[in-house]
């Protein structure tokens, strides 16, 4: 059984994912007003694994008997000026989002909730990951600047990242 406290902090972490996938679907249609295709596709894969995320929480409270409550979910942003200004906007997410995980294993551990601590695991790792392929996006579109041709290559080679919709379909990674 989940303690009141693990129960609500782990609530509004499956908004905090499905915020996150709004705002990757976000900038999303917002690369594909841009016609950068291939950077559309990556966001959109980015979105469907963050409701991914969400329902492994969703199915974890459900599993440990607690209630879920879905709660009202903030509008992104809406427009980038540039592939940059949005990969930055998503690594900064993507470090604000390993707080919140870091701050729901702190709170597991003062719960003493072991199974909690042993879930929580995978979104530690998953974040260490989540961040490097930000970080990296970022680094590569700082290298390139605004040359057309070498944002030409990045969005082609982005565009080729296909979402885990098996995960998506089982609940699982
Ligand atoms: Fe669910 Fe991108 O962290």
């Amino acid at each position: 059984m989940l303690s009141k406290k693990m129960e609500k902090a782990f609530n509004d972490q499956i908004n905090a994912e499905l915020y996150s996938s709004y705002l990757y679907l976000s900038m999303s249609a917002c690369f594909s007003a841009m016609n950068f295709e291939g950077f559309a596709q990556w966001m959109k894969s980015q979105a469907l694994e963050e409701s991914v995320h969400a329902m492994k929480i969703y199915h974890y409270v459900i599993e440990r008997g607690g209630d879920v409550t879905l709660q009202p979910i903030d509008g992104p942003d809406t427009k980038w000026d540039t592939p940059l200004a949005a990969f930055e906007a998503a690594y900064a997410h993507e470090q604000y989002v390993t707080g919140r995980i870091n701050d729901l294993m702190n709170l597991a551990i003062k719960e003493k909730d072991h199974a909690a601590t042993i879930f929580l695991q995978w979104f530690v790792s998953e974040q260490v990951e989540e961040e490097a392929t930000a970080d990296g996006i970022v680094k590569k579109l700082k290298l390139v600047g605004d040359k057309g041709n070498g944002l030409f290559m990045i969005d082609r080679e982005l565009g080729a990242r296909t979402a885990n919709f098996a995960a998506l379909a089982g609940g699982g990674e």
